[in-house]
């Protein structure tokens, strides 16, 4: 069923890496998270053989923290030996207490805070990859303060449309991320990064969106960025060591979404980057990636209770959950499609179509609109497939709604990893003022 780690067992109930879904939203209760650890570590081996074969020793495959970010999934990134991209300063925390090497992490943001720029170059985080001009220059001065030279990527927006949801297209020249080539002023930028004291520009880095399953967007914004690199060395003489083309391969979240196949999008950037090299005769620099869905989002699925089941005659069906929007805010954002399965009843024919609605005080909170699904009523456990990435990481506690439960399975052995928030969490930083 879409992903090798769901699987229906011979007691009509969904699996999940092996377990039974139905037992673990007994043992934990709902919302739960469930974080499938192997395939987190499958997922990983493959980009990295992937990246090994076709960019080499030199390229670092990293992960990309804004999919997925908790304590303990830094322990299984360091053990499979990726990098790491981190957004934030309390991205950066995260990683560091969980003992991430900060010589693998790259910075990424394009407003990193002056106290944030601070913590990473304390830190000894390896790369920045700096946004724009005003980075550049706190950046300098901070790496001056502590007197260190600090390794810098310029993001750059390539002007690529990578045919996805306009929400998560982050390359095109109209952009809040990074400093356009076209305008001449990514240019500029680098000339003026060369000039400055304290910061090691090493090369660029470019992401041209989310959720994409076609290899030529990739290798067109490989291409567009290996001009810049050509251009900056005939104008400059200074030939750029890394190019990091950010994230963004696609998962299938139904069955109508295809089967990305990650060996060909590599193979095609191989291809486009040797033959632009030998033309213009300089040395490849190292290429890099910054993958996050693809290494989080089918190790992840979400368990919820139903509540109750509408049908508004001579309309539609709706189930209400236990979550929603502030577990997984991704239909609402994005209309993102997801596949939801009944999970004590996954035997059973997908017979009835309804809408998925949330506990929000608000029309917008839906997991998935006329979607097909087995005929349920209270109690019964309803499983949203592929949530891994963007979900945890985006969920909010609108409504008061305390954050769900995280458990990691491993071999069939089930982990708490993010303990269920309780009503006290809720009001941990609330000061009553005495009257
Ligand atoms: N690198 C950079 C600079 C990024 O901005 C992103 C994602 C990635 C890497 C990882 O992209 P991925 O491999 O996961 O596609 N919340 C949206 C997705 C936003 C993506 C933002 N940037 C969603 O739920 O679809």
């Amino acid at each position: 069923m879409l992903h090798d780690n769901i699987t229906i067992g011979n007691n009509g109930h969904l699996y999940f890496a092996g377990m039974d879904t139905v037992e673990l939203a007994k043992k934990y209760g709902t919302p739960l998270y469930l974080v499938d650890e192997n395939k987190i570590r499958e997922n990983c081996r493959i980009y990295i053989e992937c990246v090994k074969k076709y960019f080499g020793e030199k390229s670092i495959p990293l992960f990309a923290s804004k999919s997925l970010c908790y304590l303990d999934l830094y322990r299984i990134l360091k053990e499979e030996g990726t990098g790491v991209d981190v957004v934030s300063g309390g991205e950066l925390y995260t990683a560091l207490k969980a003992g991430f090497p900060a010589e693998r992490m790259f910075f990424h943001g394009n407003n990193k805070t002056d106290e944030e720029i601070e913590y990473g170059i304390k830190s000894g985080v390896g790369y920045f990859v700096v946004d724009n001009k005003e980075e550049l220059d706190t950046v300098s001065e901070t790496a001056s303060k502590y007197g260190v030279t600090q390794k810098i990527l310029l993001r750059l927006s390539p002007g690529i449309d990578p045919h996805t949801h306009k929400a998560v297209v982050t390359g095109s020249v109209d952009s809040k991320f990074g400093t356009a080539i076209e305008t001449g002023q990514a240019m500029e930028l680098t000339k003026y990064a060369l000039k400055k004291p304290n910061v090691y520009l090493v090369g660029f880095h470019c992401h041209i969106g989310s959720q994409i399953f076609e290899h030529t967007p990739f290798s067109d914004a490989a291409k567009i960025m290996l001009q810049f690199i050509a251009d900056v060395r005939a104008e400059t003489g200074v030939l750029a060591d890394m190019l990091n083309l950010g994230g963004g391969i696609g998962v299938r979240y139904v069955e109508e979404h295809p089967e990305v196949d990650i060996d060909l999008i590599f193979r095609s950037i191989k291809n486009e980057v040797d033959n632009f090299c030998r033309k213009k005769g300089f040395e490849s620099p190292t290429i890099l990636f910054e993958m996050g869905r693809y290494i989080s989002a089918n190790a992840g699925m979400t368990l919820y209770t139903v509540g109750s089941f509408k049908s508004i005659t001579g309309y539609k069906n709706y189930v209400s959950i236990d979550g929603g929007m502030t577990d997984n805010p991704r239909y609402a954002l994005y209309q993102s499609p997801y596949t939801v399965v009944v999970a004590n009843r996954a035997n059973e024919e997908k017979s009835v179509v309804a809408t998925i609605a949330g506990r929000c005080c608000e029309s917008g909170d839906l997991i998935q609109e006329d979607v097909a699904i087995q005929p349920c009523k209270k109690g019964d456990i309803l499983a949203v497939l592929v949530t891994g990435a963007y979900n945890y990481a985006m969920a909010s506690h609108y409504n008061r709604l305390p954050k769900p439960a995280m458990v990691s399975i491993r071999d069939k052995a089930d982990r708490l990893v993010v303990r269920r928030e309780t009503y006290e969490d809720l009001l941990r930083n609330e000061i009553l003022i005495e009257s």
